[in-house]
């Protein structure tokens, strides 16, 4: 036995597969850095998840760097990577994971009609390559995970013939990927129970769930395949991924948490951690939560109406399924002012998961009484925005904000005098547009000309009040490379040029690490 996978003896026992460091990043602008992705995954490790997909080694050198040292790293978890199933790929993921404590090897191939006919392989000569992949892979590493991509479009005699040769060739975990978001709960769990029933073998071995969620039903369909007997959910943090998103890791195991009376099923996962990491992939991916998210979005335990609030006052469980402090959630959140000094401050950030340095503490201590000076009361979702600044000022910028002034009103043309830093050099420079951001952001492609394209431009009121810090995220695409930035303000329009001057920032980070075909996003399937 390799890990906690190995055994079936313990048939309540459901394993949390994270891919929030594969599938997650491969959210078009999701990349991390290499930090960021050790940082994540101790995090991940900590909380008690079984197996942390930690990338895709052979995608690019800054994958396998951060596979390996993931792998160095972790404690509890077992480390896996992706390899698509020819020699090459599997190989080079078995260099980055072998140095885990517990290594896995997980290789896929596209199975549905559609996907066989990318590499143009015949069912028989796509058998034969699974066969060789999966004996290959099991010749390296004891627990190697075999999917046959897009299962769920796949005929189900040709998707038993492959199982059952992946199984025989030594494959120990069959993830059952929805690669489109296209079941639903019912088929979902009679795709288990039928694979369960037709295929030798199938009861040596555990069989994974992976869903996307582009119709919505991507939680629903994961527990509806736990039901009908997998033992493997794969997951990512805020249900991050690609298009609409990947199965959520908070939903699947707070749902099996709050109704183990119809789903007795138990995960190891430590759920008053949920909170604190819901919160840093939101802010190292640059993807914020959605405000009604289940368990993790900031209203998920707010209470509006006047109904609603008397009956919590009355008994908390007449509105609220599960407590706040469940998911690591302070109950009341005591807001910090201007006469608050550094050790409160440490201690707030401390219980939203920042452990600062005496150095970082110096530097948000100052944004800290900025804010105050100009906000009466300054609340967690505050805090976390200012720490999104920081963080987004720390990075070695080329490209650094000095001075803006815009002039806006009814009587156009809107106006912005804009000094920006370039590599160290001041610019400045007066520009107009439609409106002060549009204005602002002429200033900032006049004193930095570039060819990126704006895709995503999102304002969000931190907390209520006209004071309130508007959180502004950007998205911009140069030649297929994806770059978003985040910055919180009280001034919406220098919110706006910080986080366009941060996606700039990251984009300029990409362009020099790597070519536009160097990275997952763009590693074609066509080789599997
Ligand atoms: O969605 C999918 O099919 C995948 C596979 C690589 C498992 O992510
Ligand atoms: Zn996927």
């Amino acid at each position: 036995m390799t890990d906690k996978t190995q055994s079936r003896a313990d048939q309540d026992r459901v394993v949390i597969f994270d891919t929030t460091l594969r599938d997650g990043e491969q959210s078009p602008g999701a990349t991390m850095t290499h930090d960021e992705k050790l940082e994540i995954a101790e995090m991940l490790d900590e909380m008690g998840v079984d197996i942390i997909e930690a990338g895709f080694p052979i995608a690019s050198e800054g994958d396998f760097a951060a596979v390996s040292e993931i792998a160095k790293r972790a404690k509890g978890s077992t480390i896996c990577g992706l390899a698509r199933a020819n020699f090459k790929d599997i190989d080079r993921c078995w260099e980055a994971v072998k140095h885990a404590r517990s290594p896995r090897i997980h290789t896929f191939i596209g199975t549905s009609p559609l996907h066989r006919a990318i590499p143009n392989l015949t069912q028989d000569q796509m058998a034969e390559r699974i066969h060789e992949t999966v004996t290959h892979a099991r010749n390296l590493c004891d627990n190697v995970q075999w999917s046959p991509m897009d299962a769920t479009r796949t005929e189900h005699d040709y998707l038993c013939r492959v199982v059952e040769i992946a199984i025989k060739a030594g494959a120990t975990t069959i993830n059952i990927p929805d690669t489109v978001g296209y079941t639903a709960p019912a088929e979902s769990a009679d795709l288990i129970r039928m694979l369960l029933e037709r295929v030798p073998g199938a009861d040596k071995i555990i069989f994974a769930t992976h869903c996307h969620n582009d119709l919505g039903m991507a939680t629903a369909n994961a527990l509806a395949a736990v039901v009908a007997g997998a033992r493997q959910i794969e997951c990512t943090i805020n249900g991050l991924g690609e298009r609409a998103g990947n199965t959520a890791l908070e939903e699947v195991v707070m749902a099996l948490k709050v109704r183990n009376d119809i789903m007795p099923y138990r995960t190891g996962i430590d759920t008053t951690k949920i909170m604190n990491i819901s919160r840093r992939v939101a802010t190292v991916s640059g993807f914020p939560v959605q405000f009604n998210k289940a368990i993790v979005g900031k209203n998920a335990f707010a209470h509006e109406s006047g109904i609603h609030q008397d009956g919590m006052l009355k008994n908390a469980e007449t509105f609220e399924i599960m407590r706040p402090s469940d998911i690591g959630l302070a109950a009341s959140s005591l807001p910090l002012g201007k006469h608050s000094g550094r050790h409160a401050l440490r201690t707030k950030m401390a219980d939203l998961g920042f452990d600062l340095a005496d150095n970082q503490l110096n530097d948000v201590f100052v944004r800290f009484k900025a804010l105050a000076d100009r906000k009466k009361e300054v609340f967690d979702d505050d805090l976390l925005a200012l720490m999104k600044e920081h963080e987004a000022n720390t990075t070695s910028d080329h490209l650094q904000l000095k001075r803006l002034r815009v002039v806006c009103g009814t009587d156009g043309p809107q106006e912005a005098e804009l000094t920006l830093s370039v590599d160290g050099v001041d610019h400045e420079i007066d520009a107009t547009g439609d409106g002060p951001v549009d204005a602002a952001f002429n200033a900032v492609k006049m004193l930095y000309p570039h060819k990126a394209r704006l895709q995503l431009y999102q304002v969000h009121a931190v907390t209520e009040g006209t004071d309130a810090q508007a959180t502004v995220s950007v998205r911009v695409e140069e030649d297929g490379r994806i770059a978003t930035g985040q910055s919180a303000d009280t001034d919406t329009v220098v919110a706006s040029v910080k986080a366009y001057i941060n996606a700039l920032n990251r984009l300029i980070v990409r362009r020099t690490k790597s070519a536009p075909g160097d990275d997952v996003k763009t590693v074609s399937m066509r080789d599997a």
